[in-house]
């Protein structure tokens, strides 16, 4: 048994305050220390922004593009990626255990392009995202949509049961063919979202008044891919959504579809990290492209 401690010299520094750790993330400053922790998994804390590879496509429309072999395709892309967003499936089938980077799960699926998207389910019992170690899931919410309170209620279970283990909820805003991606219907979908509990909020670039929308949302904002664009393009929109207020990106076909996806992700990197700007950033994938160029 260890002898007591009776040393009278001891010193607590009764003239320091003890230290107040704040927190580097908008409107999380009141969560529990998991919660936090984790989400410090998914955003740099230097930075608080976040560049998240996004590869669950195959959820509801299968081997996309880019993603036909994610061991071949994607695994040497993580460790440039500050969070993955995927699948359960790819991860226990794909992804190393020895990956220490963030992981967002998807959590919720269902119907195949096949059927309408907006009829999905709760797809992850929190349990299992415990047991996988994740560090943060995700729903999409239709707003608009066929099944919009359907949607929004599997969001709203995923908040609950994320708060029983510290787990934050990344609220996807789905937007329809029929829907259109301004400020305006951003703006009203991403609140939405953040009223109801969602810690992080994913969603579109719009050209007029996107700062408008990251403002109005209380929880960080993380823009959304969407289709391949040129990669001039894509890096132009991620520059422009970061420096109006959104907490990075989440982006998948702009990154693995790319000629060089190794270049490309440590490009949108560089803006979303360095505030690099876009023409100075795809000068930079264009170098490292050419490096990467199979001889
Ligand atoms: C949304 O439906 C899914 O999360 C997508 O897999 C992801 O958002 C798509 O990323 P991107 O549009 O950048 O390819």
């Amino acid at each position: 048994m260890p002898e007591a401690d009776e040393r009278d010299d001891k010193n607590f520094h009764e003239d320091t305050p003890a230290a107040d750790h704040g927190f580097f993330l908008k409107g999380s400053g009141q969560y529990d220390w998991g919660m936090k922790n984790r989400l410090a998994r998914i955003f740099r804390p230097e930075t608080g922004r976040t560049v998240m590879l996004a590869f669950d496509h195959g959820y509801f429309q299968g081997p996309t593009t880019g993603l036909e072999r994610v061991d071949l395709n994607i695994v040497p892309l993580a460790p440039h990626a500050d969070a993955l967003m995927l699948t359960r499936g790819i991860l226990r089938s794909s992804i190393p255990a020895t990956h220490r980077g963030g992981i967002v799960m998807r959590a919720s699926g269902g119907p195949s392009i096949l059927k309408d998207l907006s009829h999905e389910r709760i797809a992850l019992d929190m349990e299992d995202a415990v047991r996988m170690n994740v560090h943060g899931v995700a729903v999409q919410v239709f707003v608009g949509g066929e099944h919009e309170t359907e949607s929004v209620e599997n969001m709203t279970k995923l908040v609950d049961a994320g708060y029983r283990y510290g787990i934050p909820v990344l609220g996807v805003t789905a937007v329809g063919r029929e829907l259109t991606r301004d400020a305006r219907y951003l703006g009203l979908a991403t609140r939405i979202c953040a009223e109801l509990g969602a810690q992080v909020v994913k969603t579109y670039y719009c050209d007029e008044g996107f700062e408008r929308v990251t403002a109005g949302c209380p929880v960080p904002i993380v823009m959304a891919g969407g289709k391949k664009l040129p990669e001039a393009d894509a890096l132009e929109m991620a520059y422009r959504a970061v420096q109006q207020g959104a907490a990075g990106v989440d982006m998948g076909r702009n990154i693995f579809q790319s000629e060089s996806p190794a270049a490309m992700i440590r490009a949108v990197a560089a803006v979303v990290h360095e505030d690099m700007r876009p023409e100075q950033a795809y000068e930079l994938y264009r170098e490292l492209a050419q490096e990467t160029v199979p001889a």
